[in-house]
Formats: structure tokens, sequence, C-alpha cells
């Protein structure tokens, strides 16, 4: 028994239960409200059929225990129609019950959905990062996604290489993001704040790894960002940061872009000083950066970044001038 309050307890921790920006169960959005809502139904039905089973089974355990003084088997008995019947009818029941509203919320989220007033957001997964792109903002950026509080967000997902699943619990979801293939969700944060993201879909050695944040703020700190973000400075301030942008343009541009210069293969950097992570996981500052650039494949198995074995020169370049690219920019949220 004390195992077992173990084993829930610690499954508990693991599904986050106690951190409430990466909880199912503690919605924050209406789609995350709603989906809530059926998981209260469904625990109810589920618990009342474990009480009344657990309840009949102990029930049938004492009264018909074998008596002292008892020889031989009891009386044998073989099919019993009416119990057969009501034991089939009441699960039928009880699925009905629950796929009833299933469906008819899914069917209500998609017609709450309008396209005019809802914010495009398209979601690129990769091994093991988050691309986001916000076509009518010509915004291009990794890892840490913005959205505006109080407003539908429109996420068009897919992926660029296995299958992963986009997935912010404290606001609804998930869904699986197909390589050449796009799904669709909409999801809206009702207060501003920090909801985590995580990939759902088992996709490789860092999986587990694979985070992301969703910064919700509202509307005119939104703009705010958007706009700091597209006019960003990334002209190198230091000598040390000048010859870190001649190693990025000699290295790192084929994959990575700053501003809208460079390949999209991995994370865009342009506000990469600016994220309160790197790689979504490791805190953000030169020392973990320098171990990051020494050798990727160590902070993060099986992800696509080559390690360059640049000589501890360039290194130290490289760190100056990403650590100059940030923006002057404010959340005004708790830093997590
Ligand atoms: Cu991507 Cu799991």
């Amino acid at each position: 028994m004390r195992l077992l309050f173990a084993v829930m307890a610690l499954t508990l921790v693991l599904t986050g239960c106690g951190d409430p920006t990466l909880s199912a169960l503690t919605p924050s959005g209406p789609v995350a409200e709603s989906q809530f809502w059926l998981m209260k139904l469904t625990f109810g039905i589920m618990a009342g059929v474990f009480l009344v089973v657990f309840i009949l089974w102990l029930y049938v355990l004492v009264r018909y225990r074998k008596k002292s003084g008892q020889t031989g088997y009891p009386k044998q008995v073989e099919g019993n129609h009416k119990l057969e019947i009501i034991w089939t009818v009441i699960p039928f029941v009880l699925l009905i019950i629950m796929a009833v509203p299933t469906v008819t919320i899914g069917f209500d989220l998609e017609k709450r959905y309008d396209k005019a007033e809802a914010m495009q957001v398209n979601v690129t997964a990769h091994q093991f990062w988050w691309e986001f792109e916000y076509p009518d903002l010509g915004i291009h950026t990794a890892q840490d996604l913005y959205i505006p509080t109080g407003k539908k967000v429109q996420f068009t997902v897919t992926s660029a290489d296995v299958i992963h699943a986009f997935w912010i619990p404290a606001l609804g979801g998930k869904i699986d993001t197909n390589p050449g293939d796009e799904n669709h969700i909409w999801l809206q944060a009702d207060k501003p704040g920090i909801y985590k993201g995580k990939c759902a879909e088992l996709c490789g050695a860092a999986h587990a790894l694979m985070d992301f944040k969703v910064v919700a703020v509202d509307q005119a700190k939104f703009d705010e960002w958007a706009t700091k973000l597209k006019t960003a400075s990334v002209t190198p301030k230091t000598d040390l940061a000048k010859q870190g942008q001649e190693v990025f343009k000699k290295s790192c541009i084929g994959c990575h872009a700053i501003g809208s210069e460079g390949g999209r293969l991995g994370p865009n950097l342009t506000d990469l000083a600016s994220r309160e992570r790197l790689a979504g996981i490791l805190p953000n500052n030169a020392e973990e950066l320098h171990k990051w650039l020494k050798d990727p494949q160590a902070m993060k198995p099986g992800n696509k970044m080559p390690n360059l074995n640049l000589p501890d020169d360039q290194i130290n370049a490289l760190v100056e001038y990403l650590g100059e690219l940030k923006i002057d920019y404010d959340n005004g949220l708790p830093k997590q």
C-alpha cells in the first residue's frame, strides 16, 4: 500500500501537477477549460465505476469467503442472461454519456473559431526545437512563443523531420505535427503569464528536452514586442562581437538566421539573448552558451547541430556577439 502511494505521488510529480504553468488541471483559456470539463466528467465516471466495482468485490470477498468446516467446491454457476445484459448496457450508457459532450465540444470549438479575428502562427517542429512564424507580421522566431491575451490564435502546425506533438497543457491541445502535412488548432490565453509547452510525441533522443515557452501579454505589449523584434539591431557593438559576427558569417549562417539573413535549418537567433532559456532548457548565460557551442550534442543529445570544433577564441567571440542579440523589451512577467 505504501508503495502504491509512493508510485501515485511520483506520477503526480512526473506529470507536472506541481507546476500550474505546465498543467492541464489549471486551464487558462477557453479551449483548456472545455477540455478540463471533459476530463472531470470522464474522471468522475471512471471513479464511480471503480468505486462500485471495488465495493462489490469487497462484498463478494467477505460474504462468500470459505467458512470453517466447509469442504469441496461451492455451487458452480454458468451464465446469467439478466446480469450479462445489465453489465453490457451500463458501460454502453456510460460511453454515450462521455461521447456526446466530447464530440459536441469538438464541433463547438471549431464553430467558435473565426479566421478573420484570429492571429495566425505557423509552427514547425524540429528535432528538438520549435520554429514560430507570424505570417501577417513578417516575424520569424524560435522557442519563445509570444501571443496576445484575450485573442484567438490559430496555429498551423507541421514538422521538418519526424512526428512531434505541439502541446501547451494550460492552454489546451495537443496536436500532432506531421512532416509534409498541416494540422490546425486554435488556442487562447485569458490572462498574461508564462505557459510552458512540450513536445508530446516521442521523437528521438532529446524528446524530453524539446520544451518551449509561451509568453502571453496584452495586445499593446504584444505589438511592442513584435515591433522591437522586427527592428532589432544586429550590428555588433564591441570589437570582440565584430569578430564573433565574422565567425557567425563563416560557420553558422548556413543554418541560423540573425535578422533577415541566414538559413532556416536551425533556430532564428535575432533575440537570442532576450530568451529566458537556451535551447529551451539551459539557463541563458555566457557560460552555458560557451558549453553549448563547444559540444552541442552533450547538452541535447541527437540534435541536428554538428560540433564545429571551433577554437576557444572563436567561441568566445561568438558568445560575445550572440550575447548582444537582445531586444530592449520587458514582458513585465515574473521570471521563471
Ligand atoms: Cu519532438 Cu518529442
